[in-house]
């Protein structure tokens, strides 16, 4: 099969597991070169020496925290030195807290997540972009369906993805002048360890699955490596797509559902 993103340099934020590690894996096999980051070291370093393993040394683990901007600078800086460009930059990184109401939810902890989730996607751009210019490269930012259908107990992290969306389209404007591109991705559920540690807060973790499964047309949750696939078709075959809100969904905003909450 023939490599659709070679020698291409990549970065992934929050790429040790979940649907940035699907994203590294993904641009990896198909010829790129990715440096991808994550808060802890362990899970990083592990998928480094696996994937580089195969062969050719094809990406580097750095160990960084997206909600400090000296972070996002040194990583930018290090692609640069490493790789010499970068042709796409993926923003990935983010949290989703446990649910719970607006009453209940402090302005602190909606500002930590504005940095986390916004924030640092914002920054990531600004000191990727005076490289991506060079190389006419893109931009994808993992935002969530949510950010567009919503989502119960949960305003500050639908507002942090709703955001994404907009801020997408806003950069797809300014950045057109220049020939890159902007996307993003809104996954639906997708099974990964932050789905896991949500569901294991619940009372029946097995039941809290098997509804997030049923909740897709398609009756099951996505894969990392489809989360994978959805960012190579942006950064390598969609070149006339720039603005989009890619729904990675398995039709989950589709149909009616049972949806009233309200007390018979
Ligand atoms: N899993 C889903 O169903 C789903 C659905 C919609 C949107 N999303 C979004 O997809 C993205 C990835 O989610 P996931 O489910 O793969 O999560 P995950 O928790 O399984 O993985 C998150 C990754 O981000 C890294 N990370 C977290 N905080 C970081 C920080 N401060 N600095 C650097 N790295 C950090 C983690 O180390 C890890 O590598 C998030 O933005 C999330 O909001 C996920």
């Amino acid at each position: 099969m023939s490599l659709r993103y070679l020698d291409k340099v990549v970065i992934v934020t929050g790429g040790s597991k979940g649907i940035g590690r699907g994203i590294v894996r993904v641009f990896v096999e198909n010829g790129a070169k990715v440096v991808f980051c994550a808060r802890g070291a362990s899970a990083g370093e592990a998928l480094e020496a696996e994937l580089n393993s195969k062969g050719r040394v094809s990406c580097k683990f750095m160990s960084c925290d997206v909600s400090k901007e000296e972070d996002i600078k040194r990583l930018v800086a290090f692609t640069v030195e490493t790789y010499g460009y970068i042709d796409c930059l993926v923003n990935n990184a983010g949290w989703h807290p446990p649910h719970k109401p607006t009453d209940v939810t402090t302005a602190e902890e909606f500002r930590d997540l504005l940095n986390l989730n916004l924030i640092s996607y914002f920054l990531a751009a600004k000191y990727a972009l005076p490289y991506l210019r060079q190389r006419q490269g893109n931009i994808i930012n993992v935002s969530s369906l949510v950010g567009t259908i919503g989502q119960k107990d949960a305003a500050p992290y639908v507002a942090t993805k709703g955001a994404i969306i907009s801020m997408t389209k806003a950069m797809a404007v300014d950045e057109s002048r220049f020939n890159v591109r902007v996307n993003c991705i809104s996954p639906g559920n997708i099974l990964t360890p932050l789905w896991e540690d949500l569901a294991a807060q619940t009372p029946d973790a097995a039941a809290a699955i098997k509804e997030g499964e049923n909740s897709q047309l398609l009756g099951r949750m996505g894969t990392e490596e489809e989360s994978g696939l959805a960012a190579l078709y942006l950064a390598a075959d969609a070149t006339f797509c720039t603005g989009i809100d890619l729904l990675l969904s398995g039709g989950a905003e589709l149909n009616y559902g049972f949806k009233s909450q309200i007390p018979p």
